[in-house]
């Protein structure tokens, strides 16, 4: 049996297991996802599955089909802070990406009652930039050339919305 952490309408999030592994390395390994996304060893992911701090997520469709993983961090964090640590949608452009995002801001700010959620984003990662932002993510820093890959300097930018911009946005959704 797996453990569910949240449902919506067409997507289901479940904790991940030791089978899921060669799941997760392919799909942060594929050349679509691996330009934007750190690659981890498995003993990494494996280790994260072991962290009662974070959530490590296998994000199926309604029929139990995998469509992509996804690493949520800070569940215990003092500060209330709750990190978007990785993302990877693999059946994309399907709307999976946006409802996935809608289901971690409803964790993070009604079931775990935190006051911040944030992720970094590479600076030419342009269609997530723009689905963060239509979710209601604020940019608040750029780290300057941090990420050092394939001989290369990479800048991101740190995205964050705060629980009273989440209740507003929500409050919004409702009124329409
Ligand atoms: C970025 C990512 C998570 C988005 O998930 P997705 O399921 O593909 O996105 P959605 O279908 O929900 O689309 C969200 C928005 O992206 C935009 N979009 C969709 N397909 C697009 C495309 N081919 N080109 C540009 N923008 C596109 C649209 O603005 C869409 O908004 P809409 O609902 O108004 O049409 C996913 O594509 C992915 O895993 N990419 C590789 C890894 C990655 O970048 N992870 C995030 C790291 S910060």
């Amino acid at each position: 049996m797996y453990s569910i952490v949240e449902k919506s309408e067409s997507l289901i999030l479940r904790l991940t297991t030791e089978n899921d592994l060669d799941y997760v390395l392919s799909s942060e390994n594929a050349p679509e996802n691996n330009p934007y996304v750190t690659q981890w060893t498995r003993e990494q992911h494996l280790k994260a599955m072991m962290d009662s701090d974070i959530y490590h997520i296998i994000i199926c469709n309604t029929e139990n089909y995998a469509v992509g993983y996804m690493i949520i961090a800070g569940l215990n964090d003092n500060n209330k802070s709750v990190e978007l640590r990785r993302l990877v949608i693999n059946e994309k452009s399907k709307g999976y990406g946006r409802e996935v995002l809608r289901i971690v801001k409803r964790l993070t700010f009604e079931k775990l009652q935190a006051h911040r959620l944030w992720l970094d984003v590479r600076e030419y990662n342009h269609k997530a930039q723009k689905l963060y932002k239509s979710e209601g993510f604020h940019e608040e820093g750029f780290l300057r050339e941090c990420v050092f890959r394939d001989d290369c300097y990479i800048s991101i930018y740190i995205m964050s919305i705060l629980e009273q911009e989440y209740f507003k946005y929500s409050d919004c959704c409702i009124r329409g």
